[in-house]
């Protein structure tokens, strides 16, 4: 940090620390990444952090996974199966910025922890393969983030390779996701024929030079009047891009950073990551229109970052990340004050009073401890069981935050129990593992079926909560499929139920507020009803219940 508190002052004290609390507001930048397994997450974090001076080399992400493998055993399942649970918060400093990056974990370790990710999230990188244009996992996570009304900036990325037309990906993002776009640079020839992009703001080319895979390209800036451009670059290409822009142009679209923050604009960069092409002007031009820690609901009302009086609510709960000692870590994102080691909170669901006295900041599998910390950062807790995710921590006078809603699972298992005398430590592990946020918990509406329905975002969820079962709580469970996909709340509840009658091919459970949720086989079958009864009003996301007691198994 390259200012602090020190330990005497009180974090609403003087002018001087709102002076501190002001400059590193301003500095802070916090995102997250949403993208389809596949479309260079890991690449582009790679880049980022190389330029933020986090490490040194390319390569250290992927081998620090490998690592991680190899030093932890959260799991032996993270061993089994060969993938990293464990998502991470990124720090970095970048021309006198501080930049918070949040990992979202995909492919099969994506979970509802992916989702309530992007609720800590104060913008995100949209980052699409460019050969491939938008995919399921990126259409989930955006549809999150668009709730939250968070800014998108979008990333086109493997443009050395052979690509979709730009206007196509641009029309896609328009048409299906309704969010317009603003072309930032536009490329010149793509594939084999990539030649670079034009910044549309200054007017320069930033040319691509081709390096051996994995080296980083050169990027030679040259104004477009340049005549030197023409020995450099195909005519037809840079026409073909000159046209394109002039399309463009004549929309009469403009970059309005408002537009941005309110989530309705995305502004667009092509590049590529793995040729490290364009990404620092990327990180330039982000860092340049991001959106820094704003307010945030609180049932007291907003909630000013620069609020003299600390606050910050747990996103995510994670276990044994450090199988030495069964640790639990509770992540805090910090929304209002200074953050200073050793204070004292209050945890507004409770009403106890806490002394915060081991902070971590969490870098991969290394800790360090936070002295200070400030709005937009992320803080690791240790939590022996005191933590659910959407708690409030804060100093001054009661507030909580809107908390964090239940995201639509697609997984849907009983949990079978096949050893009767278990039955305490089950129902102990699965009530536990509810009120940690590792797993929905659904029930029959027969009460003849007691055992419980587990629903998940992904696969993985399922599997860490059978084996922390067997591993916490001694318990070996099986799992049985339901065979449905999707899920919807329904807005005016039973009562909205009732009165549309008997409905088919669909099945009625209950959450653990005992609200009622239809599961659906697919899609079409949802659609199905939608049509039937177009008065019903559906929800993929369950509201946030508040100062009401969840059923318990
Ligand atoms: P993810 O985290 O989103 O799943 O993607 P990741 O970065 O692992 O990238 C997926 C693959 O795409 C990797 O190749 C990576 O090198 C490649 N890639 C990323 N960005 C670019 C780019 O700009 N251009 C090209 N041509 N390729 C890119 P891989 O063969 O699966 O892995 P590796 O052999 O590179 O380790």
């Amino acid at each position: 940090m390259t200012s602090s508190l020190s330990k005497s002052e009180t974090p609403s004290g003087d002018a001087s620390n709102r002076n501190i609390l002001a400059t590193e507001v301003s500095r802070r930048r916090n995102f997250a990444i949403i993208s389809h397994p596949d479309a260079g997450k890991t690449t582009l974090t790679e880049k980022l952090l190389l330029y933020g001076g986090a490490i040194q080399q390319a390569g250290a992400v992927k081998a620090r996974g490998e690592q991680r493998k190899v030093t932890s055993d959260w799991m032996e399942l993270e061993k089994q199966r060969g993938i990293s649970i464990t998502s991470t918060v990124l720090q970095f400093k970048y021309s006198n910025n501080t930049i918070n990056l949040l990992d979202t974990p995909g492919h099969q370790d994506f979970s509802e922890d992916t989702y309530r990710t992007l609720s800590a999230a104060d913008n995100a990188v949209m980052l699409e393969d460019a050969a491939k244009g938008l995919e399921p996992q990126t259409r989930k996570l955006f549809e999150v983030c668009r709730m939250r009304k968070i800014p998108i900036f979008t990333f086109i990325n493997k443009m050395d390779r052979p690509c979709q037309e730009p206007l196509s990906l641009l029309d896609e993002i328009e048409a299906e996701l309704g969010l317009s776009t603003w072309a930032v640079n536009w490329p010149i020839g793509s594939g084999e024929f990539f030649r670079g992009v034009i910044d549309r703001r200054t007017k320069e080319v930033l040319l691509f030079s081709r390096a051996e895979r994995g080296q980083q390209a050169s990027e030679l800036r040259l104004n477009l009047s340049d005549p030197k451009l023409k020995e450099l670059v195909e005519n037809d290409a840079l026409d073909k891009a000159l046209e394109e822009l002039e399309l463009l142009e004549e929309a009469g679209s403009i970059l309005d950073v408002e537009l941005v923050h309110a989530g309705e604009l995305t502004p667009v960069f092509f590049g590529s990551a793995m040729t490290n092409f364009g990404v620092r002007s990327f990180l330039d031009a982000f860092l340049e229109m991001a959106q820094q820690p704003v307010s945030r609901k609180t049932s007291q009302g907003n909630i000013d970052p620069l609020d003299p009086n600390f606050s910050g609510f747990v996103f995510k709960l994670q276990a044994n990340m450090d199988p030495r000692h069964r640790d639990r870590v509770a992540f805090i994102r910090i929304c209002s004050g200074c953050f200073q080691k050793d204070m004292t909170v209050h945890h507004a669901r409770t009403g106890k009073t806490i002394r915060l006295s081991r902070p971590q900041k969490i870098f991969g599998q290394d800790r360090s401890v936070v002295d200070n910390a400030y709005p937009g950062d992320v803080i690791g807790l240790n939590n022996p069981g005191m933590f659910s995710i959407g708690d409030t921590l804060y100093t001054g006078r009661h507030i909580e935050y809107e908390g964090i809603p239940c995201f639509s699972p697609e997984i849907f298992s009983w949990l079978r129990n096949p050893n009767p005398s278990n039955f305490k430590n089950f129902r102990k592990g699965i009530n536990q593992l509810r009120e940690e946020g590792a797993v929905q918990v659904l029930y029959d509406v027969d009460q003849s079926k007691r055992d419980p329905i587990l629903a998940a975002v992904g696969q993985l969820q399922l599997e860490v909560v059978q084996h922390r079962l067997e591993n916490e709580y001694g318990v070996e469970t099986r799992l049985e499929d339901l065979g449905f996909q999707v899920a919807r709340w329904i807005d005016g509840g039973w009562t909205a139920l009732e009165k549309i009658g008997r409905i088919f091919n669909c099945k009625t459970v209950k959450d653990s507020w005992s609200r009622p949720v239809l599961l659906f086989k697919n899609e079409w079958n949802l659609n199905q009803l939608v049509e039937d009864h177009p008065e019903l009003e559906l929800s993929s996301v369950a509201p946030v219940v508040s100062g009401v007691e969840p059923l318990r198994l």
